[in-house]
């Protein structure tokens, strides 16, 4: 059984993940950046290729580099799974997963959700920008609820609620 993971990762989260999820697989762990220097034909032989991505405004970082390729792929195992600074049960989560795949990609691919955190020191400039723009509107929003103040309070510090229990689910559908 062959497995490439290939991942993008901004602070660390999903290279810890990817690289976490590579050992228990003993897979092939590839950056985004090393796989597009791949030919074409490099993935053949794989058995299973997924892709990790960190959560960016509601869309897996990089995953269109995999959705393209999917579709000639089918008869792999196909899974994405994205690294986000949301708790599992969020709101936001299923909306996030949902539009990865197209209706007939869903046939054949898997999405995966797996908590990562906040880490400012890490960001680049416009993302550390961004995120303290959110939760500063997320601080100042009116009549909120004790989940929203709490998240507020989150997200304006650095937080981990990873843990490599999200990978079960991953490695089950790999090795099922
Ligand atoms: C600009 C920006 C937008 C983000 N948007 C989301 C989001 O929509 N949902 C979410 O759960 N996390 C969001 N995050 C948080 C990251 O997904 C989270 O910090 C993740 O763990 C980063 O993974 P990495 O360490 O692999 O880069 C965002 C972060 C930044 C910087």
């Amino acid at each position: 059984m062959k497995t490439i993971i290939v991942y993008t990762s901004q602070t660390g989260f999903t290279e810890k993940y990817a690289k976490l999820l590579g050992e228990r697989l003993k897979g092939e762990v590839l950056t985004l950046k090393e796989a597009k220097k791949k030919p074409k034909d490099y993935f053949d032989g794989a058995d299973a290729i997924i892709y990790g991505g960190w959560a960016m405004a509601g869309k897996v970082s990089g995953a269109s580099w995999f959705t393209k390729r999917v579709d000639n792929w089918k008869g792999k195992k196909l899974g994405c799974f994205c690294v986000g600074a949301s708790p599992i049960d969020a709101p936001d989560v299923g909306p996030c997963m949902d539009k990865v795949f197209n209706d007939e990609q869903k046939k054949f691919a898997k999405t995966f959700y797996c908590q990562g955190g906040l880490c400012y020191a890490k960001m680049s400039a416009p993302s550390r920008m961004a995120m303290k723009a959110f939760a500063s509107m997320l601080a100042k929003r009116k009549n909120q609820t004790e989940d929203q103040k709490l998240m507020a309070k989150m997200v304006a510090q650095d937080y981990d609620i990873s843990d490599p229990k999200f990978l079960d689910p991953i490695v089950a559908f790999v090795e099922g």
